[in-house]
């Protein structure tokens, strides 16, 4: 009997990650890409585990530190639709979303799909894209599918956006609002790099430019159903009873509960049921990578800083002082106690 190896991987929810037959091929992509990206593997954990979970991710960082080239290299590695959108003020939803074009064989209105049909969707400077645009990701993130002229369309799974913003730039720009901050499953910060790093980067750039092949003909290493199959795997991984309420606990820490008391003062806006979803279904996503089928605290803890940052806001007390929403949450991490 031919068994479908996602009914395979229903059914046994308690076998070893490292047997199921994605996990090679994604720990493949995840070596290749720390191979050709230097100090970024924490992003390429991040990236790994919302594909695996339907996340979404915003990169912040100054313009050079491989924002773009990180998603490329990875979209490449996975044989997915892939697809770059420049942001710019004169974006138009229709331009993101798709629109109606009139053919004249048929003589009618056809749907002609726009770039959010992809499974893997880069949206740089998304700061730059107006309001109308952005509130079209939104809908596209957060549920999913499209309406456009009344008529609402599904997105194909699995469906990622990483969008890039550069933190010094104000002008021109409109700021994502408090709701889109929300459909994003992760923050990640980047930062310049060590002269360590920089001097490798520099080795590996140069390396590059004198082989045409190693920098345009990266090869496949996974497939759309490998990494189907893979997410069916993470829904298994076991989350206790004892990680749960930890989870609970350190979201409510930022409302003021619990622990949370006295450095929660420094917030204006607290975390959503969506921080919690979101940290439970990142951190079974991340032990399955690490090859464990349980979560332990330590995921939550280790997470909890990229999904929690963009989601907090500081009251204008707290920003006067200089005091930021990582140190905050680190705070926040030190005093909840993890069992
Ligand atoms: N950490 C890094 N690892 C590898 N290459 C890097 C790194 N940081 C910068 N680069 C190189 O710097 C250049 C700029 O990268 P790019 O992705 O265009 O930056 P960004 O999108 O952040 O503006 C590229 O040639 C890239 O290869
Ligand atoms: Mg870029």
């Amino acid at each position: 009997m031919n068994a479908d190896p996602s009914s395979l991987a229903k059914s046994q929810p308690t076998k070893c990650p490292s047997e199921h037959p994605a996990y090679a091929p994604l720990q493949q992509v995840r070596s290749a890409l720390a191979t050709q990206l230097v100090g970024l593997d924490k992003l390429v954990d991040r990236l790994l585990v919302a594909l695996l979970t339907g996340g979404h991710v915003l990169i912040e960082g100054p313009p050079g530190v491989a924002k773009t080239r990180t998603i490329n290299r990875f979209a490449q590695l996975l044989d997915i639709q892939f697809v770059r959108i420049q942001a710019t003020p004169d974006l138009l939803p229709a331009d993101i979303t798709g629109t109606d074009m009139f053919t004249q064989q048929s003589g009618q209105f056809n749907f002609l799909p726009g770039p959010l049909f992809h499974h893997i969707v880069l949206v740089d400077e998304v700061n730059r894209a107006p309001p109308k645009v952005q509130s079209a990701l939104l809908e596209a993130m957060g549920e999913q599918q499209i309406t456009t002229g009344g008529v609402t369309r599904a997105l194909e799974e699995p469906f990622l956006v990483a969008a890039t913003q550069n933190p010094i730039e104000h002008e021109g720009t409109y700021p994502l609002p408090e709701a889109q901050l929300d459909r994003f499953m992760f923050f990640v910060n980047l930062e310049l790099p060590s002269v360590e790093h920089e001097r490798q980067i520099l080795d590996q750039v140069l390396s590059e430019s004198g082989d045409l092949s190693q920098r345009c003909a990266t090869t496949a290493l996974t497939d759309r159903q490998t990494i189907l199959q893979a997410r069916q795997a993470v829904q298994h991984i076991f989350l206790s009873e004892a990680v749960r309420d930890y989870i609970v606990r350190l979201v409510g820490a930022t409302r003021g509960y619990g622990a949370g008391g006295q450095v929660s003062t420094a917030i204006s806006q607290a975390a959503s049921p969506r921080a919690s979803i979101n940290l439970a279904q990142a951190s079974q996503a991340a032990a399955w990578l690490d090859g464990r089928d349980f979560v332990a605290p330590e995921d939550i803890a280790t997470l909890a800083p990229d999904i929690l940052c963009g989601r907090i806001a500081l009251d204008y007390r707290a920003r006067a002082a200089g005091t930021s929403t990582r140190q905050v949450i680190n705070e926040l991490l030190e005093a909840t106690p993890r069992v």
